[in-house]
């Protein structure tokens, strides 16, 4: 949420700042602006709304600099307008900062420097600082100190960008526990909150560490703790496989992400499963393409994993669902209890993770605070750590001992949807390992399950091919106001995504309910104009979720189902049916959540809404 980017070179920075923003975007899309130092001014444009509208701005006025800051805004204090966009300036207009993250101490700050004369021009928390570094700059006229006198009275956990016109020779760069990466190039220097965002220009960045002020110039970089005490650190040197950021024909890059879920399901797969007469290898650090200081693979001892008496998996939105789909696999499986955690919801709780409980951290970006927040509780407590993730570079893959990449290649639509398959196809190796290892499934039943498991891709390519048929379903629902998803078991996991889903990308109001809980209230909402979507899949649970949409059904509602095809009692009991191909219950949620992302498409491509950049959403969550 919200990103920072900075250039000094010879070149002309505005370009250079642009482009970076291009590749953060994700983090967020209400506002954006640069501050550069042009002719010895500090000059600052900025705009509310999408990038686009920043880029016009700086169109037409060209400004001539070679050294700036930039930012993309997702308002967490403040609305989005042109007030309240970073970058934010003192009352000398002199110092400017960019600013990711919660400062949370800053209604106390704004109040002491209110009393001291300094007037805010904006609503957010960022204004305070810059209004407390120019006050400490009052005192000595140093701007490294008195950045490190002024982030020493913020609380929360925050990155800035600052710049100066007094010292246009150089930006500074403050990280307390976010991301930000100095990019290193020839007589010229980037700073990206990603250090995807400075990739097109170099491959050789320094990451800055939790707590460390750099201070960059064109010929170097120098690292401070918050304590003043100068650090060294060589630069790490990022993967250049290309990025193919293309929407390939497709009308959105989610339609296209939806339908490249065969390849990335067929990528992770492949990865660790040889053949399914072999067992699983999660061990596969001699695949390791990243900075060299990721653990890849999962390198538990037999004996290790033979100890593990819990499994905690901590994880936010999409992510959570794949890991309440992993928790019932695990539990399945492995036959350790295993629970899940809303990331958010551990803040000031107990977390009870011991040294012989494996704890899984799983997130698309690496970087939401507050799954890398009880990531790190676990740690200190002697948990193992294991992270699934999309980005080897991530804070998360940094963080854990052992690392399982999903093979997604960039997913830029905002909405998850192919990540959520490939980190559920994680689940499903993870658990086939360690049922492997430990020896809870037979060898017979392993080979089975890599089998099933093989076939999923398939399965999915089938559903994507009858997408016309979902797409003529999904329309006559557009209108509703408010719709019901249910499920059960493995399936109450993939009415929560169908719900999220929906919500994220059309804004239609939507809940994904236990389908057995659907008559101990929700039911009550339930009337002729709500849809009830059911995941109808035959298994254990097949009879008592039928029943429940029948209660439903007796309320008048709407109904649509998800069911396998030939299932005739779907066919009789529901108005519509999205079919999916026959599948084993174990492996439904990676089937039956596919139509469910193609209905919420559909219908909010229908409705005309941003499908991949969502009204109020960030890609990358890093405020808790
Ligand atoms: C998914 O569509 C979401 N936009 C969102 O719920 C996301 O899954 C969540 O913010 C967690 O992100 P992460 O996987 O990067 O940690």
């Amino acid at each position: 949420m919200c990103g920072i980017v900075g250039y000094l070179g010879p070149s002309q920075a505005f370009p250079v700042l642009l482009n970076e923003l291009k590749c953060l975007e994700y983090r967020g899309y209400d506002s954006a602006g640069v501050a550069v130092i042009e002719e010895g001014r500090l000059c600052v444009l900025k705009a509310a709304g999408k990038l686009s509208n920043l880029e016009a701005l700086l169109e037409s006025k060209r400004p001539k600099a070679s050294v700036g800051i930039g930012h993309t805004r997702w308002a967490t204090h403040g609305i989005p307008n042109d007030q309240n966009a970073h970058p934010h300036t003192d009352k000398s207009g002199t110092v400017a900062v960019v600013h990711n993250g919660i400062i949370e101490n800053h209604e106390e700050l704004r109040d002491e420097l209110k009393s001291l004369g300094y007037e805010f021009a904006s609503e957010t928390d960022t204004e305070v600082i810059v209004h407390l570094v120019s006050h400490e700059y009052a005192k000595d006229q140093d701007l490294l100190q008195s950045i490190l006198r002024a982030v020493k009275r913020l609380s929360g956990i925050f990155a800035l960008g600052i710049v100066s016109q007094k010292h246009p020779d150089r930006i500074y760069a403050v990280n307390h526990h976010y991301s930000l990466s100095v990019g290193l190039g020839d007589n010229e220097n980037f700073l990206a909150s990603d250090s995807m965002a400075v990739r097109q220009y170099t491959n050789r960045v320094i990451k800055l560490d939790q707590s460390e002020l750099a201070e960059i110039t064109t010929t170097g970089v120098r690292l401070f703790t918050f304590d003043g005490k100068e650090v060294k650190r060589s630069p790490i040197a990022l993967d250049t496989s290309p990025y193919v950021i293309d929407k390939c024909g497709y009308k959105h890059f989610l339609l296209k992400e939806i339908h490249e879920q065969p390849l990335v399901l067929r990528q992770t797969l492949s990865k660790y499963l040889r053949h399914p007469n072999h067992p699983i290898d999660l061990n596969i650090d001699h695949l390791s393409t990243g900075s060299g200081e990721t653990a890849y693979g999962v390198h538990l001892t037999e004996e290790e994993i033979k100890g593990l008496d819990r499994i905690s998996v901590f994880a936010c939105g999409t992510a959570y669902h794949a890991s309440m789909v992993g928790k019932l696999l695990l539990e399945e499986l492995v036959g350790i209890p295993c629970e899940v955690e809303i990331a958010s919801e551990i803040r000031g709780r107990k977390v009870l993770v011991n040294e012989s409980t494996l704890a899984i951290a799983v997130s698309q970006s690496g970087e939401t605070a507050d799954t890398l927040a009880a990531l790190k509780e676990a740690k200190s407590k002697g948990a193992y750590t294991l992270g699934i993730t999309n980005r080897a570079d991530s804070h998360l893959a940094h963080l854990t001992q052992n690392l399982m990449v999903t093979e997604c290649g960039i997913e830029v639509s905002v909405a998850a949807t192919k990540t959520y398959l490939a980190q559920l196809a994680s689940f499903y190796l993870l658990a086939i390992y360690l049922a492997e290892k430990r020896g809870t499934i037979s060898k017979e039943r392993a080979k089975e399950l890599k089998v099933q498991l093989n076939l999923v891709p398939t399965m999915i390519e089938q559903i994507l091919a009858r997408e016309e048929q979902i797409r003529d379903v999904s329309v006559k629902y557009a209108e509703a106001h408010d719709v019901v998803f249910i499920g059960r078991g493995l399936n109450f996991p993939t009415a929560l995504e169908g719900a999220l889903k929906l919500k994220e990308l059309s804004y239609i109001h939507a809940s994904g309910y236990a389908a057995g809980e659907l008559k101990h209230g929700p039911i009550a909402v339930l009337d002729q104009n709500v849809p009830v979507i059911t995941v109808l899949v035959p298994g254990a649970v097949y009879e008592k979720t039928l029943s429940n949409a029948q209660e439903a059904r007796a309320r008048k509602a709407k109904m649509i189902c998800v069911a396998v095809d030939g299932d005739e009692q779907a066919t009789k009991t529901f108005d519509a049916v999205l079919a999916i191909p026959p599948v084993d219950e174990l492996f439904s949620p990676m089937t039956s959540v596919v139509p469910l992302q193609l209905l919420s498409y559909f219908i909010a491509d229908y409705l005309g809404k941003d499908v991949d950049q969502p009204r109020n959403l960030a890609k990358s969550v890093t405020v808790e």
